[in-house]
């Protein structure tokens, strides 16, 4: 048998594990198998997992783009580990793929896959979140969230609100205690979040973060956070979660508190799965950032370009929206996740 029978042989035992678990993970999402289209290019992705609404409709996208596009996909779920990522790029790299896409768990420690990717010839694609590398030639390109201008976002929400409430010189004074609960640790989004709201409210001092805290962009754990803080802090006015699903979490345990979310405390998150959209609508969330995680069609139009040898543009930010208490939401569309 040859050298790349026997690969293949490999590889289809891995993507019926690879089925299986994304089957079970993505439930709602999943109109396909692990592997996608006929014929075209071969691109293997890994992904992080199923922590979030987010990342099951992020990764639905994906494999649906795949289908429509005719590009092979291997597909590869982490469950939220970087070793079983760099395992499945290796795997990618033995494959002899066309080219190899990934969201990285976190930012850094990529260096050394992605020179044996280098080395094979095989360029890389990076999404949703970002890496730091010693050169930033060993990856193709970006495409993904601007983390960044999240965490802008939430603060000139922030900005607005407090600025509308009682007349200016009170609000001036006022102090703003902030309470963060990040995502992922080490993730460039939790790390472009934190950082785009500290840098725009750096100068209004009146805003202070009280307690920030990694919640692991699980619902479960903004719960299990905001119960325990709740015994610790009594007075704050506002809580930043880095994800939806953080917050819904949050949102529980407020309510089983007799505390009234949006009311007694301004709620700023990201992402906008529907979820949030409708808790904005009842008053319960105050603004709401997105997150856009329908990127699998411009992430098959890169890999088909990179296949070809062409370069792609180094950094591409998708659009995205803000949704506030300030705005007319009768016109938002069924969100999707
Ligand atoms: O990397 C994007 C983040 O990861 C989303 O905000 C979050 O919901 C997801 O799990």
């Amino acid at each position: 048998m040859s050298k790349k029978g026997m690969y293949s042989i490999a590889f289809a035992m891995l993507f019926t594990v690879c089925a299986i678990i994304v089957t079970q993970c993505v439930r709602s999402e999943t109109h396909q198998g692990a592997t996608s289209g006929q014929g075209g290019i071969i691109l293997g992705f890994s992904q992080i997992g199923a922590e979030s609404a987010w990342r099951k409709c992020n990764t639905g996208s994906i494999q649906q783009a795949a289908e429509e596009s005719g590009v092979q996909l291997l597909f590869a779920n982490a469950e939220q580990k970087q070793e079983n990522q760099i395992k499945a790029m290796r795997s990618f790299i033995a494959y002899q793929v066309d080219v190899i896409g990934f969201v990285p768990i976190v930012a850094d420690g990529w260096d050394n896959i992605l020179r044996e990717a280098m080395d094979a010839g095989i360029p890389v694609l990076v999404t949703d979140r970002k890496i730091h590398t010693e050169d930033d030639r060993l990856y193709a390109g970006f495409i993904g969230t601007d983390s960044e201008q999240e965490g802008r976002e939430a603060a000139f929400f922030l900005l607005k609100k407090f600025a509308r409430l009682g007349n200016q010189d009170e609000a001036d004074g006022k102090p703003v205690r902030i309470i963060e609960i990040s995502g992922t640790e080490g993730s460039s989004v939790a790390l472009g979040r934190a950082a785009g709201f500290r840098e725009a409210l750096a100068d209004h001092p009146e805003f202070t973060i009280i307690h920030s805290q990694s919640g692991d962009f699980l619902r479960s754990k903004g719960y299990e956070i905001m119960r325990n803080l709740l015994e610790v802090y009594s007075d704050f006015e506002v809580v930043f979660s880095h994800n939806d699903g953080m917050t819904l979490g949050i949102l529980d345990a407020m309510r089983e508190a007799g505390i009234r979310p949006g009311k007694d405390v301004v709620i700023v998150t990201i992402d906008a799965e529907q979820a949030a959209i409708d808790a904005l609508r009842r008053g319960e969330v105050n603004c709401v950032i997105e997150c856009n995680p329908k990127t699998g069609p411009a992430i098959m139009s890169l890999a088909k370009r990179l296949a070809q040898g062409e370069k792609i543009p180094r950094l591409l930010h998708v659009d995205e929206t803000v949704f506030s208490e300030y705005d007319d939401l009768s016109s938002v569309a069924p969100r999707g996740y």
